[in-house]
């Protein structure tokens, strides 16, 4: 069973998809580390986040198995993989590691923004989690106060609508919902409302 999940930044589809692998036992990629990695490694080595070739060279070693999401889920890593990600060689090279991903006897879970449209469009079930804007900031502001780190709420909110504007309107792989996806809005529901609505969605294909 392939379950693809898709949404916008800070909708709650990261801790979702880790809460269904959970249960259903299958192997979880979080597609946005794979493109975080490619940031981080570029800002590491000091090169810019706009040559595409650089870029394209260090996504192709991009290793599956060595994501580390303590490290990679830095914000400015995630404003990093967003400029990354609109470069076409990029995603090529990412797309060939999570298809390989997602062809594991079994099946597994991806959550990224393209999966059900681009990645596994053939995913038995397609899942597209959203939540207003104001929601998500202030779920992020919440996320950080709780880590003891600084944030200004108005910021963030800017932060995820332009986010949201890079994500949607690119031309390669835009986010947006699949046509057979299943839309599921947390906005007015806490994580485990939104995870046994996720089951029950998952769970209305499998039989
Ligand atoms: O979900 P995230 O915040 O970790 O994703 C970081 C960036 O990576 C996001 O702004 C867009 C990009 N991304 C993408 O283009 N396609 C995916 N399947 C996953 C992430």
């Amino acid at each position: 069973m392939i379950i693809a999940i898709d949404g916008p930044a800070a909708s709650g589809k990261g801790t979702l998809s880790r809460k269904l692998a959970e249960h259903f036992s299958l192997p979880h990629l979080d597609t946005g580390l794979t493109f975080r990695a490619v940031g981080h490694a570029l800002l590491e080595a000091g090169q810019p986040l706009d040559d595409e070739e650089i870029a394209a060279a260090i996504a192709r070693k991009v290793d599956l198995g060595a994501l580390d999401r303590s490290v990679l889920s830095a914000h400015h890593i995630g404003e990093a993989a967003s400029k990354v990600a609109v470069m076409p060689k990029v995603r090529q090279a990412l797309l060939e590691a999570q298809r390989h991903f997602a062809a594991q006897p079994g099946g597994a879970i991806l959550d990224g923004r393209d999966i059900g449209t681009v990645v596994c469009p053939d995913a038995d079930i397609k899942l597209y989690v959203t939540a207003s804007a104001e929601v998500r900031a202030q779920r992020r502001t919440d996320e950080m106060l709780a880590k003891g780190d600084k944030a200004d709420y108005e910021q963030i909110l800017k932060d995820v609508k332009l986010r949201d504007e890079r994500d949607m309107n690119r031309a390669e792989a835009p986010l947006k919902p699949a046509e057979n996806a299943h839309l599921l809005d947390t906005s007015k529901l806490d994580i485990e409302g939104a995870f046994q609505r996720a089951v029950s969605m998952v769970e209305s294909v499998r039989t």
